[in-house]
């Protein structure tokens, strides 16, 4: 990438065009030597972090990434990466560490790693089969093959893979919503408003949120109170349940 870039000029602000950005044969080459170069970072980084934080402040955080300008160029690959570290890699949680517990993050699967080189790079487009070809079959074969696992009838079971624990809840809770409007009677905005969703006072925050976002309110989300051990108390669902 040169230093001095040519530019779009969007209305107010000028963009640079960086040669050789888009993936294609001429950068081929190019690809497989940042990418090479990449993971011997991140190897590095695995080699020689020996703790999973440095502990940064938020604050500490902050000023170092508003100090950055956006519309500055680095100009070599090379300082890119050195921004990257300096901004990211050195103060990341590395909760590859084993002696990690803080939060629930799952370790990290090797083959996973290598296999998003592929599903990055192709960025094959799964809506339609014209676009994805074989991606289609092996998400149906793995939605499948997932559905046995848990011992699902592999015709009747179905499934989606999602990013997390958000994605999931909403997913859930549609199913469910589509499911209780269909059994209910009347206009539709009147069947939704009638929906409640009864969890524990330490729901996660992404019920609420899938509460609001399927249409039934944050209000549609009940909590009900847990004792000491945080299990849902069954007297106060009750209560709630013959209100
Ligand atoms: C019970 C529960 N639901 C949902 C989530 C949100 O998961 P994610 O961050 O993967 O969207 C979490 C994450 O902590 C969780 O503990």
């Amino acid at each position: 990438m040169g230093a001095s870039l040519p530019t779009l000029q969007f209305p107010d602000v000028p963009v640079p065009l960086y040669d050789n950005a888009l993936l294609c044969a001429s950068t081929a080459e190019i690809y497989e030597e940042t990418s090479h170069r990449a993971a011997t970072i991140v190897a590095n980084k695995f080699k020689t972090v020996h703790a999973p934080t440095t502990g940064p402040t938020p604050q500490e955080m902050a000023t170092k990434i508003n100090h950055v300008d956006l519309h500055l160029p680095l100009g070599t690959t090379e300082e890119s990466f050195a921004e990257l570290n300096d901004l990211y890699l050195k103060d990341a949680v590395y909760f590859h560490d084993t002696k990690y517990a803080a939060h629930l993050n799952c370790p990290v699967a090797l083959p996973a790693v290598v296999a998003e080189n592929f599903v990055t790079s192709i960025n094959t487009s799964m809506d339609t089969f014209d676009q994805s070809a074989a991606a289609t079959h092996i998400e149906r074969k793995l939605v499948d093959f997932t559905a046995s696992l848990i011992g699902y009838d592999s015709v009747q079971a179905d499934g989606i893979f999602t990013s997390g624990g958000t994605q999931s809840n909403l997913q859930a809770m549609l199913i469910a919503r589509n499911t209780a409007t269909a059994k209910l009677k009347g206009p539709l905005p009147q069947r939704l408003a009638n929906l409640r969703i009864y969890c524990s006072e330490d729901a996660h925050f992404s019920i609420r949120n899938a509460a609001m976002l399927l249409g039934l309110g944050y209000e549609a989300a009940v909590a009900i109170s847990t004792d000491a051990q945080h299990r849902m108390d069954a007297q106060a669902l009750r209560a709630q349940l013959i209100l």
